[in-house]
């Protein structure tokens, strides 16, 4: 890839697709600064050359503007880390956008707003993504998150503008790449946390790589129960999933027990097997489910998560990722944390040093290690 080591930025305005789809508290702060940190090496090495930075993000999934997904917090968090003002843009396209790309002086920052807030930015539509390179003179990616994503700040841009790969995507791709080139054996895959829908059908192109699969937390309460209701629209890829597991003779652990919430009662314990009361919800592994797992991690030499194994951010719930992550083996073991939400929870439960590799991408991740060729690197030249 083409990096921005070949980039002479000195008073052009460099577009920059940064992941700043941060985890935020309920009072609309940043709850997790990894991704920005992450971000603060390319935009560093970029603004002491004299860049005039122009920066982009999405955050979260919004159907049109949604005030509460505002990037102007992410603007003040930016700045306190950074060190310097970060100006904000109200829109992420037009005349306001536009104004301040063409005022901003050399070592200056601007972020604009989401730009997901905008329709068009999913549908890679030209329009906008003519509108958006408007902004640069040039491109680079550093959102390695989002790279997986065929979107018009992703690809269009980049077919537009000359592009380049930041310091981030640069290291995300080495480090991944000992999942891909051969990693150790035996390899497990520990996959929790959201977004099932989008994870199941990437699992089954895992297991030509992995020995394990071992699923929890919320997602493994969904595979147990939607395996057993039709109607669910989990119910088929959850058992093409274990027939594939069966056939490439991986072994897939589900959680035989749950702690669930179950309203007045708090937390309790049940079996997989036990009729989970209505009105409550699985909400962590249980005792016995922890200790299979424990069991196969602790002889794996490679370990590969993506998700907590329950919502670990309330202390009830947060044993069987406690236990689970934080009794990872160390010695010859190459131990990678992917996503955004599991490494701010990972590392807020002070479990961020089990690992020998965070990375910020969560499904971009899992997309990289199964071996496919993602939107958002192919755009990018080579030289
Ligand atoms: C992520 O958090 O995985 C990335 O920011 C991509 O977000 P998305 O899954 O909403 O596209």
């Amino acid at each position: 890839m083409r990096t921005i080591r070949q980039l002479e930025p000195r008073g052009q305005r460099v577009l920059v697709r940064v992941d700043y789809n941060v985890p935020m508290t309920p009072q609309g702060t940043v709850a997790d600064t990894l991704r920005i940190e992450e971000s603060l090496p390319t935009l560093r090495w970029l603004k002491e050359r004299g860049a005039r930075l122009v920066l982009m993000s999405h955050l979260g999934r919004p159907k049109g503007a949604s005030p509460g997904l505002s990037l102007r917090p992410i603007a003040e968090s930016l700045s306190n880390l950074i060190g310097t003002p970060v100006h904000f843009a109200n829109s992420c396209v037009g005349a306001d956008a536009q104004e301040l790309s063409r005022t901003l002086k050399d070592g200056e920052v601007l972020l604009l707003e989401n730009l997901r807030f905008d329709a068009r930015e999913e549908a890679n539509d030209a329009s906008f993504a003519r509108d958006l390179a408007r902004l640069g003179d040039c491109f680079v990616e550093d959102a390695f998150g989002t790279v997986h994503r065929a979107h018009a700040s992703t690809v269009g841009v980049p077919e537009i503008l000359p592009a380049y790969a930041g310091f981030l995507v640069e290291r995300e791709v080495e480090e991944l790449s000992k999942l891909t080139r051969d990693p150790k054996k035996p390899y497990t895959a520990v996959i929790g946390g959201a977004k099932i829908q989008d994870k199941l059908p990437l699992l089954k192109n895992l297991l030509d790589k992995i020995d394990h699969l071992l699923l929890g937390g919320a997602l493994g309460a969904s595979v147990i129960t939607d395996s057993h209701r039709p109607e669910s629209p989990l119910h088929g890829p959850i058992l093409d999933l274990l027939e594939s597991a069966r056939r490439a003779s991986v072994q897939l652990l589900l959680p035989e027990d749950f702690i669930l919430q179950d309203g007045p009662r708090g937390a309790i314990h049940v079996s997989a097997d036990e009729k989970v009361p209505a009105g409550s919800s699985a909400m962590d592994i249980g005792p016995r489910t922890r200790a299979n797992f424990r069991k196969v991690i602790s002889s794996s030499k490679t370990v590969f998560v993506n998700g907590p194994l329950g919502k670990a951010e309330e202390e009830p719930f947060s044993h069987g990722t406690r236990e689970v992550l934080g009794g990872l083996p160390i010695e010859g073991c190459t131990r990678i944390l992917a996503g955004g939400d599991t490494a701010g929870i990972i590392r807020t439960m002070g479990l961020g040093g089990s690992f020998s590799y965070i990375s910020t991408g969560g499904g971009a991740a899992l997309e990289f290690i199964e071996g496919r060729e993602l939107p958002g690197l192919r755009v990018l030249p080579d030289r």
